[in-house]
C-alpha cells in the first residue's frame, strides 16, 4: 500500500448522471482507508478560487440517486496555460493535498495528466460523461441514464407521430460521436440514425422515407446526433423537405438528456469506478484512468484518452435499419 494523505475530488466538464454516486463512492472508500478528502468545487476553476469543502462520510449521505453533481463542475480555459496549471499546485500544495481524482472527460484528463507530470501530484480519472466517447473504457458514467431519458422522449415522440402519420427528426446529444444516436436509434426504432462517424446522406434518408411510404408506413422517425451535420436536426428536416415536400415536425431533446436520477447502472458503475479509483491511488497508481473492458475494471494510462479515437459501433446502424425496414 502507498501512502495517500490528501485527496483532491473535483467533477468538470459537463455533468453526467452518476457523478454523485462516484463523489459518494470515492469520499466513503478513501474515509474508511484513513485519507482525508477534500472536495474542489467547479471543477479547476473552483480550484484556481481556493474554493474547497471538507468531505465526511455524511456530507455524501442520501446523493446516490441525484442526477448533476454536487461539488459542481465548469470548463476552465486557465487550466489549458501552464501559468494556471502552477498556481493550482501551489494552492493543491499548501492545502496539503497530494493525489488529485478528476471525475469528468477526456478534457479533464488532460488538465490532470498535465498536473501531475508538471507538479508531482499523484491522479486518477473517472470517466464520466453521456457521450460515451472516451477511449480505454467500454463505458461512461452517464450514458446509460442518458440514454433512457433520451428514449422515453423517443417514445413519446412516436404515439404523436403514429397518430398523424408525420416525419419526426429527432436531435440527441453528440458533438463528436454518434454512440448516443446509435443507441436510443436503435432501441426507439428510428427508421434512419445520422450520426458525425458516417457521412450524412440526405438522398438515402429521402429514399428511406419514400420506400417507407410505399410499403405503408405512415410515421418516420430519423433520430440525428447535433454533431451529424451543421444545423442538426433542423438542417437534416429542411433538407428532406427540399427532396419530398413532406411535412416534417423537428425535436431537440438538449440538456433534459444530461439531468434526472442516474439509473441502476450508472449508479453501480460509478461506485465501482469510484472505489476503484481511490485503491489505485493506495497501490501507488498515477496518471490512469479508471475503466471498465468486458465489465473488468482496468486502469488505463490518461493518454490513451486523448491519443485515440474512440471506435463507435457501427453495427448498430446495419441492425436499426434492418429491424426498422
Ligand atoms: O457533456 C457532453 C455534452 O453533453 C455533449 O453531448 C454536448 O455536445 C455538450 O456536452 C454540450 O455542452 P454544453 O453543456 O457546454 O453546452
Amino acid at each position: 500500500m502507498s501512502q495517500v494523505n490528501h485527496i483532491g475530488l473535483l467533477t468538470s466538464g459537463g455533468d453526467s448522471p452518476g457523478m454523485n454516486a462516484a463523489i459518494r463512492a470515492i469520499v466513503r472508500t478513501a474515509l474508511a482507508g484513513g485519507t482525508t478528502v477534500t472536495g474542489i468545487m467547479r471543477g479547476f476553476s473552483g480550484l484556481l478560487d481556493s474554493e474547497f469543502v471538507e468531505m465526511t462520510p455524511r456530507s455524501v449521505s442520501n446523493i446516490i440517486q441525484l442526477g448533476g453533481t454536487i461539488l459542481k463542475t465548469s470548463r476552465c480555459l486557465d487550466f489549458y496555460e501552464t501559468e494556471g496549471r502552477s498556481r493550482a499546485a501551489g494552492i493543491l500544495k499548501e492545502k496539503g493535498i497530494d493525489c488529485v481524482v478528476g471525475v469528468g472527460g477526456n478534457g479533464t484528463f488532460r488538465g490532470l495528466n498535465l498536473l501531475g507530470k508538471e507538479h508531482g501530484i499523484r491522479v486518477v480519472g473517472v470517466p464520466s460523461t453521456i457521450d460515451n466517447d472516451i477511449p480505454g473504457t467500454d463505458i461512461t458514467i452517464g450514458f446509460s441514464t442518458a440514454a433512457n431519458t433520451a428514449l422515453e422522449s423517443i417514445d413519446k415522440i412516436r404515439d404523436t407521430a403514429a397518430s398523424h402519420d408525420r416525419l419526426f427528426f429527432i436531435e440527441v446529444m453528440g458533438r463528436h460521436c454518434g454512440a448516443l444516436a446509435l443507441e436510443v436509434g436503435l432501441a426507439g426504432g428510428a427508421e434512419a440514425i445520422l450520426i458525425p462517424e458516417v457521412e450524412v446522406d440526405l438522398d438515402r434518408v429521402d429514399r428511406i422515407v419514400r420506400d417507407g411510404r410505399q410499403r405503408g408506413k405512415g410515421s418516420f422517425i430519423i433520430v440525428v446526433a447535433e454533431g451529424a451535420l451543421e444545423g442538426g436536426a433542423m438542417a437534416a428536416a429542411k433538407g428532406i423537405k427540399e427532396r419530398t415536400g413532406v411535412d416534417y415536425r423537428v425535436s431537440v431533446l438538449g440538456h433534459v438528456q444530461r439531468g434526472g436520477s442516474p439509473t441502476s447502472y450508472d449508479r453501480t458503475l460509478a461506485s465501482r469506478m469510484g472505489r476503484e479509483a481511490v485503491v489505485a491511488l493506495m497501490s501507488g497508481e498515477t496518471d490512469c484512468m479508471v475503466a471498465v473492458v468486458c465489465n473488468e475494471m482496468k486502469l488505463v494510462p490518461l493518454s490513451v484518452t486523448w491519443a485515440e479515437k474512440k471506435d463507435t459501433n457501427l453495427e448498430l446502424l446495419g441492425v436499426a435499419e434492418i429491424t426498422a425496414s
